[in-house]
This record gives C-alpha cells, sequence and structure tokens, in this order.
C-alpha cells in the first residue's frame, strides 16, 4: 500500500501505545497527519509523535481523559484551532475492569461506559463539523460484544452498545458522506491483553490459537492494516458494518478451557 491516505488528517484515540499506536503509524505510512492522543503515558505518545514525524507527516499531540467531556472537547479545540478539518475519527481507546457481575460497582460500568460509548458521541460531535470534505469513524469492538467472556461483562456490553452507536452513525452521517465502521478484532498481542489475561495469560493465548484457523493470535499491524483500508477510498460504499479481523476464531463455538 501506498499514499492511500495521502493529505488525510486523522485522530485516533489511545494512540500512545497498542492498536492505536500502529494505526497511527500505519496511516502516517500511508500520508496521514494524524493526532496522538494519550491520557497517561506521556513518554510513548512523545515516541510515537518523533515517530510519526520521522516518516515525514504531522503529528498533533493531546491529552484527555476520556471519561471527561471537558478534556475531549479541548483536545478536539486543539485540531480546531491547528487543522480545521479532520477526515478520519477512529475511537480506538478503551479501559476497564474485568470482573463477574456479581463484584461490579456502580463506577466501573460508569467509568467503562462513559469512555467507550460517551466519549465517541462526544468526539463524534466535534469531529463531524471539522469533517467537511466527508470523512470516515472507525470504532474498536471487540469479539466479547457478541460472545461472553469471563469476567468481560462491561466491556462486552459496552462494546455491544458501541456496534449499535456505530450503526447509527452510519445512518445519520450516510448523507454528509460519513462512512461509520467498527473493527472487531480477536485477541491481539498488546498490553491490554496481558492484562485481561492476567496470570493465565501463557495458557489463554495456547487456547485462543488451538481454537484459531490461522492458529496464532494478531499483531497490531494485521488490525491497523484494516483500519486504514476502513479510512481510505477503497472502502467508500462500506458503512455501518462491523468487520471481524480475528483469523478465524470466532468461527468455532469452542470454550476457552484455562478460564
Ligand atoms: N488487545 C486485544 O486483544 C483487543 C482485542 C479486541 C479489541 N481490542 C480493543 O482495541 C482497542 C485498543 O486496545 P489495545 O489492546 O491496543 O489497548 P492498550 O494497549 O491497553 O492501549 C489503550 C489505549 O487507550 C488509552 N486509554 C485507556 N483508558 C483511557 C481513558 N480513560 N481516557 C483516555 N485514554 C485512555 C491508553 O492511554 P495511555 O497510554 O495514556 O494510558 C492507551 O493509549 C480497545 O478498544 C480494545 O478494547 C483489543
Amino acid at each position: 500500500m501506498s499514499g492511500l491516505l495521502a493529505g488525510k488528517k486523522a485522530f485516533i484515540t489511545g494512540s500512545s501505545r497498542g492498536i492505536g499506536k500502529a494505526t497511527a503509524l500505519a496511516m502516517a505510512r500511508e500520508g496521514a497527519d494524524v493526532v496522538i492522543h494519550y491520557r497517561r503515558a506521556v513518554e510513548e505518545a512523545e515516541k510515537t509523535v518523533a515517530e510519526v514525524r520521522a516518516l515525514g507527516r504531522e503529528a498533533l499531540l493531546v491529552k484527555a481523559e476520556l471519561e471527561s467531556q471537558d478534556e475531549i472537547n479541548a483536545a478536539f479545540d486543539v485540531i480546531e484551532k491547528e487543522w480545521g478539518i479532520l477526515d478520519i475519527f477512529m475511537a480506538n481507546a478503551a479501559a476497564s475492569a474485568f470482573k463477574t457481575i456479581d463484584q461490579l460497582k456502580d463506577y466501573h460500568i460508569d467509568r467503562t461506559y462513559r469512555v467507550e460509548l460517551h466519549s465517541t458521541v462526544f468526539a463524534v460531535q466535534r469531529a463531524v463539523p471539522l469533517m467537511k470534505n466527508g470523512g470516515r469513524i472507525i470504532t474498536m469492538s471487540s469479539m466479547g460484544s457478541t460472545y461472553t467472556l469471563p469476567r468481560y461483562a462491561t466491556l462486552g456490553t459496552a462494546k455491544a452498545a458501541l456496534e449499535s452507536l456505530t450503526r447509527y452513525l452510519a445512518a445519520e452521517l450516510g448523507p454528509k458522506g460519513i462512512t461509520a465502521n467498527a473493527l472487531n478484532p480477536g485477541v491481539v498481542d498488546t498490553e491490554s491483553a496481558k492484562f485481561y489475561g492476567g496470570q493465565n495469560y501463557h495458557q489463554y493465548n495456547a487456547d485462543v490459537i488451538a481454537h484459531t484457523p490461522l492458529g496464532r493470535v494478531g499483531t497490531v499491524e494485521e488490525i491497523a492494516d484494516v483500519a486504514v483500508f476502513l479510512a481510505s477510498n477503497l472502502s467508500r460504499f462500506i458503512t455501518g458494518q462491523v468487520i471481524r479481523v480475528d483469523g478465524g476464531l470466532t468461527l468455532s463455538t469452542g470454550g476457552f478451557e484455562s478460564f
């Protein structure tokens, strides 16, 4: 691929590390200028900015706790002031408490939903007026939206709502030339996957690989490549869809024995 996103401006939440960082770099390689966003990992975010600039692309750095509408607005104030235009918005960041339903407190549900759902609505409200030439919205779901995973009810239900929101965005924003699609990765080798797996991570990984026809977990670059496709003109007639990128993990009904 080359130049698929030439001249485009992209904002990817949670791009200090993991899938978000890989996507920012993949989009920069395809010619996009990118906003690198973080909450706490300032050093990793600054490193990502440097990597984007080394690719010859422009990078803005914004910090925002996505639970806060004020901080989301402050980040968009920077984009509006610096660029005044945006072509691609990717709601990638997520954080959650992995607990069984009997352990959930009000704030666990509240914080997860704020980061997943509320922040996407508030960000889109600011992104759309900047998408003056049409645009692309990409949300980040997970297999927990459809399948039950251990200790995953909070994030899984939030992801299900996010997929639904994506369809509503597609319906409402289509007339403005804006598409909205969700990516649904299987298991990808990142910090959050390690956090979820905890002490059982290696056994969990082995289980996942055993259930995956392509025989491995995904890499961040493999998710980023599909995000580039969805952000590009190649995907122009796709909207309101959930795109699974999981090596076939969700094709079988096998359980995760390590849990
Ligand atoms: N990894 C997987 O196996 C997998 C599978 C399916 C779906 N996904 C989804 O893919 C997306 C990225 O996952 P990942 O594994 O790449 O995650 P990650 O490595 O844990 O990175 C999470 C990113 O989100 C940011 N973030 C977290 N909470 C935030 C908050 N409250 N406000 C603002 N930013 C916040 C983090 O910022 P800081 O660095 O500053 O903390 C970081 O940049 C998530 O939506 C996740 O649910 C992942």
